[in-house]
């Protein structure tokens, strides 16, 4: 049981009003893999900073990220980042209004140290302390250049951990129509690059090797869930894959690898749209969202913004900085939480959660 403190000058976990986010100053906070990452946003959404510390040159040397390594990183990080982004924003923390920190999905380990730090931070200076989950987080994203996507929305989050499906009826309404049941896109990226010995994160090197391959000269089928649902499925194309690379004794130097890779890369982007493709026919959206680390993938963006123009829908996808984990979007979907009503407390029996709750 989480043991409520008694506090004297502080509320404690009880409600604390603030006004609707507008002339809010709010320090946003993630660390729910392998980024450190804070920003202060001002006046419902002005970006004053955003730093973002990767780790990818730690767990590089594994091929993927090491849960432990994460936490211990963050730990080591999260003072120098939060410090940094409130020094490029010339901000003091006494003048902070509220606090956004990323609760879950993710890594509980790393997602812990972004808690505490926050924690520490409201119930020091009796500010509101506001959750936000990394998924809705993602989606988010997509408002921060474009507050006014139209709805219903389709939202497809596509990163290293996540491959999900989103009808959104209006805003904070999260349904989820679809999502992976065994790898996630940037994942199988990820673990064909590591397998070939390209480096990690994958993703980019793919992106970057790709460029100009023969998308044809490696068929792949495009995955189907047998009961049709709107769900994802990623590992039958990764082993498809690895047996590829191996037939045809795909390494680093051979001379085919740039057209195995844009055969790859192409056959992930056919099977995120076709799912797409049906909940489009089903759900009639009025726009969609494209966001997570994989949305920086040059063939997926191209992708989905001629499969909405086939449609006639207009599409959002983030700029790069916004696709992959950052502090901008957590602190900016806090501010719409502000904005719309939603009670605000000290919240110090927070805790992580490691997957989607909702
Ligand atoms: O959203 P994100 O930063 O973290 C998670 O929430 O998982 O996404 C990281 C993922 C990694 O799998 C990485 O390989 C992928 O995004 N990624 C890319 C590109 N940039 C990052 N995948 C394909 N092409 C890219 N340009
Ligand atoms: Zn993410």
């Amino acid at each position: 049981m989480p043991q409520k403190r008694k506090a004297t000058n502080r509320k404690d976990g009880g409600d604390i009003s603030v006004n609707n986010g507008a002339g809010m100053t709010i320090l946003g906070i993630e660390t729910s893999c392998d980024e450190t990452s804070a920003s202060v946003l001002r006046d419902g959404g002005r970006i004053l900073s955003n730093i973002v510390l990767s780790q990818d040159e730690i767990h590089a040397p594994y091929g993927g990220v090491v849960p432990e390594l994460a936490s211990r990183q963050h730990i080591l990080s999260i003072g120098y980042v939060v410090g940094e982004a409130l020094t490029r924003a010339a901000v003091s923390l006494d003048k902070i209004d509220a606090f956004a920190v990323t609760q879950g999905p993710g890594l509980v380990g790393s997602l812990l140290v972004g808690l505490s730090f926050a924690k520490g931070l409201a119930y020091c200076f009796g500010k509101p302390l506001i959750p936000v989950d990394h998924c809705q987080a993602h989606v988010q994203s997509a408002f921060i250049e474009n507050p006014d996507i139209s709805f219903p929305s389709l939202a497809l989050l596509v990163s290293g951990g996540h491959t999900t499906l989103f009808f959104l009826k209006e805003k904070h309404s999260f349904r989820i129509l679809g999502r992976t049941r065994d790898d996630a896109a940037g994942e199988a990226l990820d673990k064909i690059a590591k397998f070939l010995g390209l480096g990690y994160p994958g993703g980019p090197v793919i992106d970057r090797m790709a460029e100009g391959g023969n998308t044809k000269r490696f068929p792949f089928a495009v995955p189907k869930m047998s009961d049709r649902s709107l769900d994802f499925s990623f590992s039958g194309l990764k082993t498809a894959g690895l047996r590829q690379i191996k037939e045809n004794r795909i390494g680093k130097d051979h001379a085919g690898l740039p057209d195995f890779l844009a055969s790859f890369q192409i056959a992930v982007v056919r099977a995120l749209l076709a799912n797409l493709a049906r909940a489009v026919k089903d759900f009639q959206p009025r726009s969609m969202i494209l966001c997570g680390g994989v949305a920086r993938n040059k063939a997926l963006r191209k992708e989905f913004q001629k499969f909405a123009m086939r449609h006639r829908l207009p599409a959002f996808i983030p700029s790069l900085e916004f696709c992959t984990d950052n502090a901008v979007m957590v602190a900016s979907l806090a501010l719409e939480k502000i904005a719309s009503g939603e009670k605000m407390g000290l919240a110090m029996d927070l805790n992580a959660y490691p997957r989607v709750p909702f």
